[in-house]
């Protein structure tokens, strides 16, 4: 089997994720893969927050007023776990969506764009030897986060990408069986 193949499918996500972070240099290769993504028209509708360091404090701050403002009933520990949700790795990249106007590209191409662009993120990284993993929760996919982040109306947040060196044992990637989930028409 060739090593592109092997990439993709021993990626595995990763929940315990330290320093190091991938360099600049990786990540300028990174971002080169996430905008290979197939792309309706090539509106480009696909960008990136990277984010580390202090950075990570920001994000913390960003999801705290968002809770505090949006989500009723909200409980201090839930509201403590939100606070520390950004420091569980040394990088994270926000998938961004600005969906274009276009007469044959709507806008659940655009979105879906941008998640091939994570999944590329998450192999160039796998095939660094670096770990990841894709998280959603309360701060994505809502038309109110984005102010938050200083996105501009209309952007959507796609996820959070937790990136870093795995540690620990990697879960085991189950075997699924092919049968299951293709059906063949061949006449
Ligand atoms: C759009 C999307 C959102 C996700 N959101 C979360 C999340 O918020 N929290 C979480 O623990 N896993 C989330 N996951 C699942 C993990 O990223 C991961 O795919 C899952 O743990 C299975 O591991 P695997 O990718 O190695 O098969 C999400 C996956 C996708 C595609």
């Amino acid at each position: 089997m060739n090593d592109a193949l092997k990439n993709i499918l021993n990626r595995n996500s990763h929940r315990s994720l330290v320093e190091p972070a991938p360099t600049r240099e990786e990540m300028d290769l990174v971002f080169q893969a996430a905008l290979r993504a197939p792309d309706h028209a090539w509106l480009r509708p696909s960008s990136f927050i990277e984010i580390q360091g202090e950075g990570l404090k920001k994000l913390s701050d960003a999801f705290v007023s968002y809770a505090k403002e949006n989500i009723e009933d909200l409980e201090i520990e839930k509201l403590k776990k939100y606070e520390q949700a950004p420091f569980r790795a040394p990088m994270i990249v926000v998938l961004i969506c600005t969906p274009r106007e276009h007469p044959k590209v709507p806008e659940v191409e655009q979105i879906m764009s941008t998640a091939t662009a994570g999944q590329n993120i998450l192999l160039a990284l796998n095939s660094m030897g670096y770990g990841g993993i894709w998280r959603t929760g309360a701060f994505s996919l809502n038309n109110k986060i984005g102010k938050y982040l200083d996105l501009d109306k209309g952007q959507q947040v796609v996820g959070y990408l937790y990136i870093g060196t795995p540690e620990g044992k990697a879960k085991k990637i189950p075997k699924l069986d092919i049968d299951e989930f293709v059906t063949k028409w061949s006449s």
